[in-house]
């Protein structure tokens, strides 16, 4: 899909990553002088590095396997990328089939983060390096290392991004002194995704001291993390749950939503979906639409964030974390160690996972051109027809 652009952006991503590890040296140069000319014993050798996905379902994974596999192959390897349809027996047969055809190392952004142990073991004891991409994988000792983005750091944004709709904080996220109280509903991601409890918890550190002094309500009560969670991120899911709540707390009395928190674009989606057709809301914020939350910048949220639909979304630079992860196979391939930036946060249940986090930034209507547009995420012409060409 996005082959060429990420390609093209290769430089500016390595270049950001150099600034960002700016203390440990540039965790990006390497994957440049392996690409160019394969100085070290491993990347010259080349072989076949296996990348396992989740879905296609959800444009960022398309745009993540395409910049993995870019990045790998500029780099002098073969790619094995694979997408499991959401399907745990799909994925752990994939990442079978790949030990089984030799690769070199693995890059996992597993399903459910706990189910994958059994190819892991197998995996090490083939002597595989093993890179968990953007989730963790848990319950195992058999992960080398992470590469993800601040994951609490991301709720926390998403948080404030409801905090400035809702204009209990401004846009340089200082209090206004606005008291509410207003009306908020929660949602959170997959339980068996790693980063869902992150997001979520991220986003209560903000919200709970506004809870608790009344300036935000929760009328339909449902606030703890099982509850509001949404299995797989299913779009579906989010837009039923809204609906029930709309219905059996909203719908007939004078009770009015004025934001809700949403960990993902898709889940938004559904969500305005919901606000629009049970709830009666109108489609433009400025009319009435409530504050809805988001994360990816998938490019059909990103239009109605340009709208005026859905109020803010986080970008999380795939390329970026795409090149991090051909960094790491890389350093692993060379006989190094990669370079972490976190060792203390991602514990997997059985050991704490050296990690590389890199930065998200919130979009509102008025930086979409400047954080997406600019950096050649997307183009104007995507921005304004909400698909990617
Ligand atoms: C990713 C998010 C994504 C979600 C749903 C999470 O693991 O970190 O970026 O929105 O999965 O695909």
């Amino acid at each position: 899909m996005k082959f060429r652009k990420f390609l093209a952006a290769g430089a500016g991503a390595a270049v950001a990553i150099s600034l960002a590890a700016c203390s440990g040296g540039g965790a990006g140069s390497s994957t440049e002088e392996s690409a160019s000319g394969g100085a070290g014993g491993g990347a010259a050798e080349g072989g076949t590095v296996g990348v396992a996905m989740p879905t296609e379902t959800s444009e960022r994974w398309i745009a993540d396997g395409d910049a993995v596999k870019a990045g790998l192959e500029e780099a002098g390897f073969e790619v094995d990328l694979q997408y499991a349809a959401d399907d745990i027996p799909t994925q752990q047969q994939q990442i079978d089939n790949m030990i089984t055809n030799g690769v070199k190392a693995l890059i996992v952004a597993s399903i459910d983060g706990t189910t994958l142990s059994g190819q892991l073991e197998a995996a090490a004891a083939a002597g595989i390096p093993i890179i968990a991409y953007d989730r963790l994988i848990n319950e195992t000792e058999n992960v080398d290392f992470y590469v993800s983005f601040d994951n609490f750091e991301v709720g926390v944004q998403q948080a404030t991004s409801l905090l400035v709709g809702l204009g209990v904080l401004d846009a340089e996220g200082n209090e206004t002194g606005d008291e509410g109280p207003y009306n908020i509903e929660l949602f959170a991601g997959s339980p068996d995704d790693n980063n869902a409890g992150f997001f979520f918890n991220g986003a209560m550190s903000v919200l709970q001291p506004y809870l608790d002094s009344g300036v935000l309500v929760v009328p339909s009560g449902q606030t703890d993390f099982d509850t509001v969670a949404t299995l797989r991120w299913l779009q579906e899911t989010a837009q039923k749950r809204m609906e029930d709540i709309l219905t059996s707390t909203y719908v007939g009395t004078d009770k009015k939503v004025d934001g809700v928190l949403s960990p993902y674009d898709g889940l938004s989606r559904g969500i305005l979906t919901a606000l629009e057709q049970t709830g009666g809301y109108p489609v433009a914020i400025a009319d009435g639409m409530p504050i809805v939350t988001g994360q990816d910048a998938e490019i059909a949220s990103v239009k109605l964030i340009a709208d005026g639909t859905q109020f803010a979304t986080i970008f999380k630079d795939t390329r970026k974390l795409a090149d991090q992860s051909v960094t790491a196979a890389i350093s692993y391939l060379n006989g190094e160690e990669p370079e972490a930036n976190n060792t203390t946060d991602y514990d997997n249940g059985v050991k704490v996972v050296p990690s590389y986090l890199l930065e998200s930034d919130i979009v509102y209507a008025d930086n979409i051109q400047s954080l997406l547009v600019d950096s050649g995420y997307w183009t104007e012409e995507e921005v304004a027809s909400g698909q990617a060409s």
